[in-house]
This record gives structure tokens, sequence and C-alpha cells, in this order.
């Protein structure tokens, strides 16, 4: 399967040229822990296919990288250079990369699962974030308490418009890579597709976030709505924008419909926009809808958006990922994913489930790797979470391919309704404050202790 990792190889075999790399140059062997070397920069070489790049990756993605790294000239031993709650730094040699690609999704059957960083100091950065003490659950400043506004937006979820704009995304820009014009096209698509359901609403933004172009050409889109009592408090709802398939994404000619990865998660924040917008609901917190670029080739866009809050000091209290919401592979409707993700806001999301769609099941699987979008904003200390439509390893496999189609989705948005409603709850529920009294359950607290992260009962 395509991943960051076939892109990097194309980017450092000189297709996007040196603007964005700054890797260590040659060096002889992986011994040394120092930046060895002089680094390439915006103007700088081509790095070859001899010299040594940084990665980061999990415990069992290192152990095939140790066996990779020994069978690839020179013969290295790899190194432990850091590592951070599961997390490794090492470097191996560049041309061992495309081979510990095909390794890791052959023996832990996932697609890329290691980042390759463009200096040592972005990966020190990256460990340094890792090695952040740990937050003391805290409360979360909003609760499952407002039943009259969910209920009513839930209802007005309308598969239809989801199945619409999924067909609209795969079929008219039938490849949405981040360095291809349709990608670029499919961008402004989306901004007017919101600007138009966000027409009688005056207060409400729409804009292109434009990216240096050494990040992406692609733009991301941001649609706002301001809050009324507490608008520094941000609530995040996003999915990506961008398709990929392996090995062709480059090529003009190339089809990448990418109906389920991840057209059908910018559908499904379409609908709650739409319905949102089409009521008299205003949020108290900031609420910002996202179609983030760039994410098939390194969490670009929703990287760079990430580090911008971060840098802000922005008050992002809650961000929702929606990656893959329209094929149901699993027993169960929707799987949480438990890792880079919140346990505070996991259980939130659980809870809203439990409260408003108590008919589904659903289940917590973990993705071993930032695996999208919600690792941006994890990774930068905020509170994330992301539902996913399977249980890791029983998602779509026609993701990446030219089979991501509607056809595979079985020609409908029925699964994909089902995050759309709950993505309406987090949004509304996220936004307000909390209001004792109105809820009479155990669900009105923010305290997380009062949900559950266990999955329903069958
Ligand atoms: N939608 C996928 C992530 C995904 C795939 C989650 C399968 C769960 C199961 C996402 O668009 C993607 O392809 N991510 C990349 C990683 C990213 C850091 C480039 C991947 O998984 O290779
Ligand atoms: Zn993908």
């Amino acid at each position: 399967m395509p991943t960051r990792v076939g892109w990097w190889v194309a980017v450092l075999v000189g297709l996007v040229g040196g603007i964005l790399v700054a890797l260590p140059a040659a060096v002889s062997a992986a011994t040394s822990g120092s930046s060895a070397g002089t680094t390439s920069g915006a103007a700088g070489p081509t790095p070859a296919v001899d010299e040594w790049v940084w990665i980061t990756l999990g415990e069992d993605a290192f152990a095939s990288a140790e066996r990779v790294v020994a069978q690839v000239p020179p013969f290295a031993l790899l190194e432990r250079v850091g590592e951070e709650r599961g997390v490794v730094l090492t470097r191996l040699p560049n041309a061992a990369i495309p081979l510990l690609a095909e390794r890791i999704h052959e023996e832990l059957r996932r697609c890329g699962g290691f980042v390759v960083h463009a200096s040592r100091a972005e990966a020190d950065a990256e460990m340094a974030r890792l090695a952040a003490p740990e937050r003391a659950p805290e409360a979360l400043p909003f609760a499952i308490d407002r039943p009259d506004w969910v209920v009513p937006l839930a209802t007005a979820v309308d598969e239809s418009q989801i199945l619409a704009t999924i067909t609209a995304l795969s079929t008219n820009f039938t490849n949405r890579y981040h360095l291809h014009p349709s990608g670029t096209a499919s961008a402004h698509w989306i901004r007017d597709l919101w600007a138009g359901y966000a027409a009688a609403r005056p207060e409400v933004t729409v804009a292109l976030w434009e990216h240096p172009v050494a990040v992406t050409p692609q733009p991301s889109v941001v649609l706002t709505i301001p809050g009324t009592t507490l608008p520094d408090e941000v609530v995040i709802l996003g999915g990506h924008q961008d398709s990929t398939r392996s090995g062709c994404s480059t090529n003009p000619a190339c089809v990448a419909p990418g109906a389920d990865d991840d057209a059908s998660g910018i559908a499904t924040l379409s609908e709650v926009i739409r319905v949102v917008l089409d009521s008299s609901f205003q949020p108290q917190r900031t609420v910002q809808f996202m179609a983030y670029a760039a994410e098939e080739v390194g969490l670009r866009g929703s990287g760079a958006i990430a580090q911008a809050y971060l840098d802000a000091g922005s008050q992002v209290v809650a961000v929702f990922q929606q990656d893959m919401t329209g094929y149901k592979g699993s027993a169960e409707d929707i799987a949480l994913i438990s890792d880079f993700t919140d346990p505070e806001l996991n259980a939130f999301t659980g809870g809203l489930l439990s409260a408003y769609q108590p008919e589904l099941l659903w289940t917590t699987t973990a993705c071993n790797y930032g695996c999208s979008d919600h690792a941006s904003w994890n990774t930068r200390g905020f509170r994330a979470s992301f539902a996913f439509e399977s249980r890791f390893g029983q998602h779509n496999g026609a993701i990446h391919g030219a089979n991501d189609t509607v056809a595979t989705l079985g020609g409908s948005a029925a699964h994909a309704a089902k995050f759309a409603r709950l993505a309406v709850a987090f949004a509304v529920e996220a936004s307000l404050d909390l209001v004792p009294g109105i809820f009479a359950d155990d669900f009105e607290s923010g305290d997380s202790s009062a949900w559950t992260m266990t999955a329903s009962e069958p």
C-alpha cells in the first residue's frame, strides 16, 4: 500500500527536489548518536541514496527494521538513539526505506508505520513531545447534557446527502493527491460546498488555509462558527481531503478515487455542517471544521495547522477525526482508536454513542502508529478522539487503490450516517458549557469516569 514512505522516497529521488528535506549528510555507520555531517537546506542538493535518514517507529517495526538493515549494504546494526512511550528513534540507510515499508506491510500488515524526519532536529522535537509528562486526567469542560439540541440535529442527518458528496468527490476528482492539480481543484470544491451551507450565516467564515509550497501546494479548508460566550475555546472536527494510490499518485493519469479514504470523512463532516448551519444552533465555543491537505504524505496539512495553533497558544479543547467512515468491516459499527488519542475524550465519545445511538455496537482498536490527522494534534498535547469504520485490520481493503469507490461501499452511506450523527453530538456537546440538571442521568458529568471506554454489549 502507498504510504508516506513511498512519497518520501519520491521526494528523495528528486520529485520535489530539495525544497523540503534537510537530511543528515552521508555518514559511514549508524553507530553515532550525533547528527554528524552537514545538512542540506532549502536550496541544498538532493540527498543521495547512500545517505542516512532519521526515522521514528514503534518497537515492533524496529524489530523489522533491524532485519532489513542487516540485509542492505552497508549491513549495519541499527542503533536505538532514543526511546519514548514505545517509539524508537533511529537512523538507517536511505536505500533501506523501500524494503522497510514492504516488510512492515508484510510482517505487521499495515501501511507505513514509521515516520521519516527531515532532520535530526525534527526527529528530536517529536521525541521531546512524546517525553513530555502525561497530563493528569482533568475533567473535560463539557458534558453529555444537551439532548435538546443533539436529538433533533442528529435526526436531520440525511444519508443521501453524504452519498452525494462521496460520489461527487470520488468521481469528479479521481485523483486528489496533494501534488495533483485535481487535489487543489477538489479543495476549492469543498470550500464552495461549505460556503453554500454557510450562505445564510454571515458570522460563519469559510477559508482556504494555504500552506508553504514546501509543505504542500494543496490548501486545507477551514469553516469557522464563532463561539458566543467562550469564543477563545475551540472545538475542531476534521478529516483529510487528499487521496493516494500505491505507486501511481504522481502520474497525472492515475485514478485514486479515495471514496472511503477519505471522501467519506469529508462527506460526513459536510453533512454535520449542513445540519448545524440549517438550524438555529449557536455554539458557545468556536467550532471549526477542517478538510486537511496532504495527510497521505505524512499528516502535513494537519501537522502545519496544529503547530500553528500550538505556537499561537490557542485553547483547542477537543479535536474529532473522521477518516474512513464508509465501510462496515466488523461486527461492531464504530471503533474508537485508542492510541494517539485522549482517554478522557475517548470516554466522552463512547458516552455520546451510548447516550444517543444505543442501538449501535462499538469497540476500541489501535492503529499502533500515528495513522491519521488526530496524531498531529495528540503529539502536540491537544485532546483528540478518532471514530473509525471498523476494527483495525478489518477496514476497507480497497483503500489506496483504484477500487476505493462508492461501489466498494455498497453504493450506500448508511454506515457513514452513524458517524455523522456521532459527530453532530460531538460538535453540540463539546461546544456548549456544562449545564447541570438538563440530562438527569449518569452521563451528566465532566468527569469521564461516568462514561465508559468499554465496548457496548452485543
Ligand atoms: N485512512 C488512513 C489511515 C488508516 C488506514 C487507519 C487503515 C486505519 C486503517 C490514512 O489515510 C493513511 O493512509 N495513513 C497513512 C499514514 C500517514 C501518516 C501517511 C498510512 O496508514 O499509511
Ligand atoms: Zn490513506
